[in-house]
C-alpha cells in the first residue's frame, strides 16, 4: 500500500460515541444510524440483538432481568466513503466505568438530548469526561415528534449546563402533533416530516428565498413561524465555526425524532463532513500522529467473553498510528514481550469477523486469558506506552465479605480478575483488612457478585459503605504526605496499583480537605501503568 493510501484510509476514519441520558433515545438512534449505514436492513434489530445476546451466559441473567446493557460494543459501517467506527457507551442508571473510559477512546461523540427534557444529569457527567480531552461533540435534539420545551430554551440548556456555545444546523418547525419538520440553515432546504419507524424516510425542498411563498403553500401558517425564528436566529445565534467545534468549544445542533427515521441522515451526513478524522494520541515520551506508518495502539476496554463455553477476554484495541495485518508481531509493551496477532477481530453491527488489516481509528479485538490489561499498549517498532485512558474515581463502594473463610484465596484471585476488567476497581482501606469495590454505576455490584459466584464459586455478600467518591493522592512534598496519611488514615486506601486514594465521605469534607491541603493534588482520574 502506497503512503497516499494510507493516508487516505486514515483520512476516511470517523470514530465517535453516542452520550446521553437513559431514554433519550441513544439505542434507537444508534440502530436508525445502522440503518442508515447499511450496517442493519431492519430497525428493531439492536435492541433485537441486545436480547437475544442476553440469552448466552448465566452471568449476563442480571442484564436480561433488568432489560439493560451491561455490556458495551463497537459497530463498524461505509458511509459516504467514510469509514465509521460506533462506539457504544452503555448509558442506564447503572452504566459503568467503561462508559467514560470508552469516550477515552474516540475522536469525537454525538450527544442525544430529549427536547422535553433537556440536558441530564448522565449526559452531564459524560460531558465532564468529554472536556478531558476537549473532545468535538455534535448534538441531536430527539423527539420532536413530541411536546416538549421551546428550541432556544434546549440551546440555553445545553449553554448553560454543558458549557459549550451551541450552533444551530437546523431549526425545527412546530413540536408534537404540529411538527413539520426542520428547515437546514446550511443547505437551505426543508426536510419534511412523515412519520415511518421501520423505514428511512426522506421528503426534501429546497427553499433559496424564506419569503418565497411555496413555503407558505407547504407550511400554511407555519410558515411566518418559521420566518421569525429565522430571523431571530440570524441575529442571535452563533454561526457554525469548525475550528471551534473541533477544539471542543462549540457545538453544531441538530433536531429530529430518532424513532421515525427524522433528521438522522441530516446529522449523520454533517457527522462524516465535520467530525475529525484520527487525531494524534500521547505516550509517555511522545505524541503519536495517525499518518506514522509504523503500527501502534492502545487497549481501552477488556470484556469477558458473554460465551461460557470460551471462557477468554477479549481486549478492545484502539488503533493509534500504523497500518494493521493480520498475524503481525508487535510488541506488548507492559510485559516486553514480542505476540503475534493472528486472530483478531473486528466487529461488525451484527457479527465479528476475523480482521485481515485496519487502520488508525479501527478498533479491533484481541482474545486472551487475561495477559492484556486496559492501558497496554502494542507496537511494531518503537518502545511507546500511551496514556490517556484513566481510572476515574467511584461514585459508589461497598465492603466485600464472604460467606465461608476458607474461600479467602478465591475471592482474592476473582475479585483480583474481575476488577482488571475495569468496570469496578479494588481498594485495600489502609487500616484495615477489607476488600472494597467502587464502582461508577452500582449494577457492577451485582455483576460482580454473580460472577464470583458462577467463575469463582465464591458466595459472596456486599455491604453498603459510606464514602463519597475517591480522589488519588499525588504530592512532592514527602512531609506533607506523611501528616496527611496520619491524619485521614481512616479514610485511606490503596488502589490495585498500589497508589494512595482519598475517600471523604462527604462533599463539604472534599472541599474542605482540597483546601487545607494546598501540597496535595487531588485527582479525579489516574493514568493506568
Ligand atoms: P436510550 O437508549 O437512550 O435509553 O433510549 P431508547 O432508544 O431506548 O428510547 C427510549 C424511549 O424513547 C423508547 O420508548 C423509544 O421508543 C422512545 N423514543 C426514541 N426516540 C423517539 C422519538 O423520536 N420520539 C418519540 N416519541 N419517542 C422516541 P419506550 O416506550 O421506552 O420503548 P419501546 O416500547 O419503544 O421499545
Amino acid at each position: 500500500m502506497s503512503t497516499a493510501q494510507f493516508q487516505q484510509e486514515v483520512e476516511r476514519r470517523r470514530t465517535f460515541g453516542i452520550i446521553s441520558h437513559p431514554d433519550a433515545g441513544k439505542t434507537t438512534l444508534t440502530e436508525k444510524i445502522l440503518l442508515y449505514g447499511g450496517a442493519i436492513q431492519l430497525a428493531g434489530s439492536v435492541k433485537a440483538r441486545k436480547a437475544s445476546r442476553h440469552a448466552t451466559s448465566d452471568w449476563m441473567e442480571i442484564e436480561k432481568q433488568r432489560g439493560i446493557s451491561v455490556t458495551s460494543s463497537v459497530m463498524k459501517f461505509t458511509y459516504q466513503n467514510c469509514e465509521v467506527n460506533l462506539l457504544d457507551t452503555p448509558g442506564h442508571e447503572d452504566f459503568s466505568e467503561d462508559t467514560y473510559r470508552v469516550l477515552t477512546a474516540v475522536d469525537s461523540a454525538l450527544v442525544v438530548i430529549d427536547s422535553a427534557k433537556g440536558v441530564e444529569e448522565q449526559t452531564r457527567k459524560l460531558m465532564d469526561v468529554c472536556r478531558l480531552r476537549n473532545t468535538p461533540i455534535i448534538t441531536f435534539v430527539n423527539k420532536l415528534d413530541r411536546e416538549g420545551l421551546p428550541p432556544l430554551d434546549v440551546l440555553q440548556d445545553v449553554e448553560k449546563r454543558l458549557q459549550v456555545e451551541c450552533a444551530p444546523m437546523s431549526w425545527p418547525i412546530g413540536m408534537g402533533k404540529f411538527f413539520r419538520g426542520t428547515y437546514n440553515l446550511y443547505r437551505k432546504e426543508l426536510s419534511l416530516f412523515a412519520a415511518s419507524r421501520t423505514k428511512i424516510v426522506e421528503d426534501i425542498v429546497h427553499i433559496t428565498d424564506l419569503a418565497d411563498s411555496k413555503l407558505d403553500e407547504i407550511l400554511g401558517n407555519q410558515a411566518n413561524q418559521l420566518r421569525d425564528d429565522i430571523e431571530l436566529l440570524e441575529g442571535a445565534s452563533t454561526p457554525f465555526d469548525s475550528d471551534r467545534y473541533l477544539m471542543g468549544i462549540q457545538t453544531p445542533v441538530f433536531f429530529g425524532s430518532a424513532i421515525n427515521s427524522f433528521g438522522v441522515s441530516e446529522m449523520l451526513d454533517a457527522l462524516v463532513e465535520i467530525a475529525p478524522a484520527p487525531r494524534q494520541r500521547f505516550t509517555q515520551t511522545r505524541e503519536v500522529s495517525p499518518y506514522e506508518e509504523a503500527f501502534s495502539g492502545v487497549v481501552f476496554k477488556i470484556q469477558a467473553n458473554m460465551d461460557p463455553a470460551h471462557r477468554d477476554r477479549i481486549a478492545f484495541l484502539r488503533i493509534c498510528s500504523g497500518r494493521f495485518r493480520r498475524g503481525m508481531r508487535v510488541r506488548h509493551q507492559r510485559l516486553g514481550r514480542e505476540v503475534q496477532l493472528h486472530n483478531a477481530i473486528m466487529f461488525l453491527a451484527q457479527d465479528r469477523e476475523n480482521v485481515e488489516e485496519a487502520f488508525p481509528g479501527d478498533i479491533i479485538g484481541i482474545h486472551n486469558h487475561g495477559t492484556i490489561r486496559i492501558g497496554d499498549s502494542f507496537t511494531e517498532k518503537e518502545d511507546l506506552r500511551f496514556i490517556g485512558i484513566p481510572n476515574f474515581a467511584p461514585e459508589h463502594f461497598r465492603k466485600v465479605h464472604i460467606n465461608n473463610a476458607l474461600k479467602a484465596k478465591q475471592l482474592e484471585k476473582g475479585l483480583q480478575q474481575l476488577t482488571e476488567e475495569g468496570a469496578v476497581q479494588l481498594f485495600r482501606p489502609l487500616n484495615r483488612n477489607d476488600y472494597l469495590l467502587g464502582a461508577v454505576g452500582i449494577l457492577q455490584f451485582d455483576v460482580i457478585l454473580a460472577r464470583l459466584k458462577n467463575e469463582y464459586g465464591v458466595k459472596a455478600h456486599l455491604e453498603p459503605s459510606s464514602f463519597l467518591t475517591a480522589r488519588w493522592v499525588v504530592t512532592q512534598n514527602a512531609e506533607a504526605l506523611q501528616r496527611f496519611e496520619k491524619k485521614f488514615v481512616d479514610s485511606l486506601a490503596r488502589d490495585s496499583q498500589g497508589n494512595l486514594v482519598y475517600l471523604p465521605a462527604n462533599a463539604w469534607r472534599l472541599e474542605r480537605t482540597n483546601d487545607d491541603w494546598p501540597e496535595i493534588h487531588f485527582l479525579q482520574t489516574m493514568e493506568i501503568n
